[in-house]
């Protein structure tokens, strides 16, 4: 055991719950992870019970606790990262109505075009600074409304992912500024929420939490949480951030024109500012960042390292469980494989659409495809295209951030595609810029940790925080491909508007 105080940061990804431990230093003491599966009873739905996170979440931290010998008595601060604008409803005696239904679900797409033709873009990018989205939350409330006008009339609260996670380990209802930006129905300029846009779209005041600065002090760790996980009573809860604020803070992009990307289920550029602005089109979210006070520019591609999982999944399923049973990493075993393909898979391109799209284009009915099969493609030419069309999905994002004027001269990588070397090389290859690791790939909850020892008294800042231990770990430089990439990319751009009228045709 060691006498070190020490904080927990823990993400609520859409596939597991992390929970990382961290001390004043920086250094990662121990890590945890619990998977939880995501439901989808429709095409284009996506849902998940909010008490499993719960559920998994004391799981992890006992685990943590065990594994480690930490001694939970040093904890001094627990901060939440997660899945951004996933909708879970409350009854007046706080139980869960109905499954959360998460970021990825489209079901919301026929009301964001009502609502944005009744409403004028004009009017929600001046009292939000964002389109209207299928994956953001209002939009998933005005669907209940119409389709489940029962259990909508039972609504007495709404809260986003992590905040129910937090509510369930202490007691009070709160969100942080960050995760508020993905809803809708907050003026992320003003950050606070839109009274404009309540009474525009009819949703009660009251049912929304009390929105925060990210390191803010909101709650205290309950008796019952404590007596499940082993952690002192009382240690405070902090407000934490959606993941991808939380993210930007793991991996230190936190001042003006800093750029990250993160490779997790979805796929995101991201780029921080320090005075409040979002493009005139709408075309990449303006949010709050985690940093009080500051904000950031985001585009977000719905599945990134979800092609390759499906991809990896479906139809390498006799590697898979051979990497596994030689206790190997599978998805790099089949990233080797494609590394055995000359750059742009012999004239094969995939199309990373699978549940529709968000930036660059707004699109629900958009589908994934290989394009440009012929018989001397293999297995590996087909999974060299999935890591590479991903790949040109973030670019089209990164072009939008520059348009903004944004210049970046690096960009900082995280999440699990992060950390594979074939997809890092792509990503340096097709941005054509270096791209630098940090501490850990795992950045969300790094994050998180760094905002909760914000907020326990570790660092002053958020800013100081991520200059004391957010440390370059290696910085790869473009490769002889990247000429090659440009112009796979330029013949990539020509798919969509090729597919657009056909897909929506459905
Ligand atoms: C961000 C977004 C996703 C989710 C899941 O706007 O929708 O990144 O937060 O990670």
């Amino acid at each position: 055991m060691t006498d070190q105080a020490f904080v927990l940061g823990i993400d609520v990804g859409t596939s597991a719950i992390k929970v990382l431990a961290v001390d004043p230093d920086g250094t990662i003491l121990a890590t945890a992870s619990e998977p939880h599966p995501v439901q989808s009873p429709r095409t284009g739905w996506s849902e998940q019970e909010p008490d499993q996170w719960y559920d998994a979440t004391v799981e992890g931290i006992r685990r943590l606790l065990k594994e480690s010998g930490l001694d939970p008595s040093k904890v001094r601060a627990l901060g939440f990262a997660g899945q951004m604008h996933g909708l879970v409803t409350l009854d007046e005696n706080m139980a869960s109505i109905r499954p959360a239904i998460l970021w990825n679900d489209q079901r919301s797409a026929s009301i964001c075009l009502e609502e944005t033709e009744r409403l004028g873009l004009d009017v929600l990018l001046k009292n939000t600074g964002n389109r209207m989205l299928p994956g953001f939350t209002a939009p998933k409330l005005l669907w209940m409304r119409k389709h489940e006008p029962e259990a909508y009339a039972r609504i007495a609260h709404v809260l986003l992912p992590k905040d129910h996670l937090r509510f369930r380990m202490g007691s009070a209802l709160a969100t942080d500024m960050s995760d508020a930006s993905g809803t809708s129905v907050f003026d992320c300029g003003a950050r606070a929420w839109s009274q404009t846009m309540l009474e525009s779209l009819d949703l009660p005041a009251e049912w929304w939490p009390e929105a925060f600065e990210s390191t803010e002090v909101v709650d205290h760790l309950n008796a019952a949480t404590a007596e499940a996980t082993g952690l002192p009573e009382g240690i405070p809860l902090i407000a934490g951030a959606g993941d991808q604020a939380a993210s930007a803070v793991g991996t230190g992009a936190v001042e003006e024109g800093m750029v990250s990307t993160t490779i997790g289920t979805s796929g995101v550029v991201f780029a921080a500012t320090d005075t409040w602005r979002h493009p005139p089109d709408g075309s990449l979210h303006a949010f709050c960042h985690a940093v009080p006070g500051t904000w950031h520019l985001m585009g977000v591609m719905l599945n990134a390292a979800a092609c390759f999982e499906w991809f990896c999944r479906e139809l390498m399923p006799d590697i898979m469980s051979e990497a596994e049973s030689a206790h190997e990493d599978p998805y790099e075993r089949i990233a080797g494989e494609a590394e055995s393909v000359t750059p742009g898979a012999e004239g094969l391109f995939f199309l990373p659409y699978l549940t529709g799209e968000r930036t660059p284009h707004v699109d629900p009915h958009a589908r994934g495809g290989f394009i440009g099969l012929s018989p001397q493609h293999g297995r590996p030419h087909l999974a060299r295209a999935v890591l590479e069309g991903a790949t040109y999905g973030l670019m089209d994002c990164l072009e939008l951030v520059r348009r903004t004027g944004v210049d970046p001269r690096s960009i900082r990588l995280s999440g699990g595609g992060a950390g594979g070397r074939l997809w890092r090389r792509l990503c340096t290859d097709i941005f054509d810029l270096p791209t630098i690791t940090t501490t850990t790939t795992e950045g969300t909850g790094y994050g998180a940790a760094l905002l909760a020892g914000v907020g326990c008294g570790f660092w002053g800042s958020v800013r100081e925080a991520c200059k004391r231990t957010v440390h370059e770990k290696d910085r790869l430089e473009p490769g002889p491909d990247r000429d090659f990439y440009r112009a796979g990319h330029e013949r990539y751009q020509a798919l969509y508007p090729a597919l657009q009228t056909w897909w929506a045709r459905g």
